[in-house]
């Protein structure tokens, strides 16, 4: 039996589109579904190339948990993976699947997590601080943000003359490499 995962991204989705072509050829992992927070998000395009429904549901939606419950249980969703997704994830939720929650963060965790950090911010942070690495934290979700427990993590050097952009690309490289095999690692 394959395993169904539903992919969260509220953005660009460019990680849901690359996990998905990653297990385009392997019969045991399946993503019948993508949910967002926003209808405009362009994940949903993508989502409409690669023939997956994709649904937006409101913050209202998130903070209630039925309608999400609801969708995964209709679509007989296993597990969940958060790429680039920026609400909250419920308790309910995660109550609902526990362990079956995992999350990319684009520093390395414990380091620019928490509310706030998210996209651009995080590697304008580590531009700002001089650190001379980033990277990414592959993680279980709890109720905390980027708290869960860390699951993978993959370092990329941050030169000094990087600007934020170049510390986001390099950061994505790592997490189109790694995100797929992880997922398999975790769930095989
Ligand atoms: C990724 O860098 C992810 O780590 C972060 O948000 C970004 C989403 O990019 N949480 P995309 O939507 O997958 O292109």
């Amino acid at each position: 039996m394959s395993l169904r995962i539903a992919l969260f991204a509220s953005g660009s989705g460019s990680n849901a589109e690359n996990i998905i072509r990653s297990f385009l050829n392997d019969s045991k992992f399946e993503f019948p579904l993508i949910i967002s927070n926003k209808k405009d998000a362009f994940v949903h395009e993508r989502a409409r190339k690669l023939d997956i429904p994709s649904f937006t549901f409101s913050r209202e939606d998130f903070v209630k948990a039925e309608p999400i419950l609801d969708i995964l249980k209709e679509y007989q969703i296993d597990c969940i993976v958060l790429a680039g997704f920026l609400l909250k994830v419920p308790e309910v939720l995660i109550h609902a699947f526990p362990d079956k929650i995992i999350n990319i963060h684009p520093a390395l965790l414990p380091n620019y997590g928490g509310k706030g950090m998210y996209g651009h911010h995080v590697h304008e942070a580590v531009k700002a601080s001089g650190d001379t690495e980033s990277g990414i934290t592959i993680h279980c979700v709890n109720s905390n943000y980027d708290e869960g427990n860390i699951i993978f993590q993959a370092k990329c050097p941050v030169l000094p003359t990087d600007t934020a952009d170049l510390i986001a690309e390099k950061v994505h490289a790592l997490e189109y490499d790694y995100f797929p095999k992880v997922i398999k690692n975790l769930w095989s």
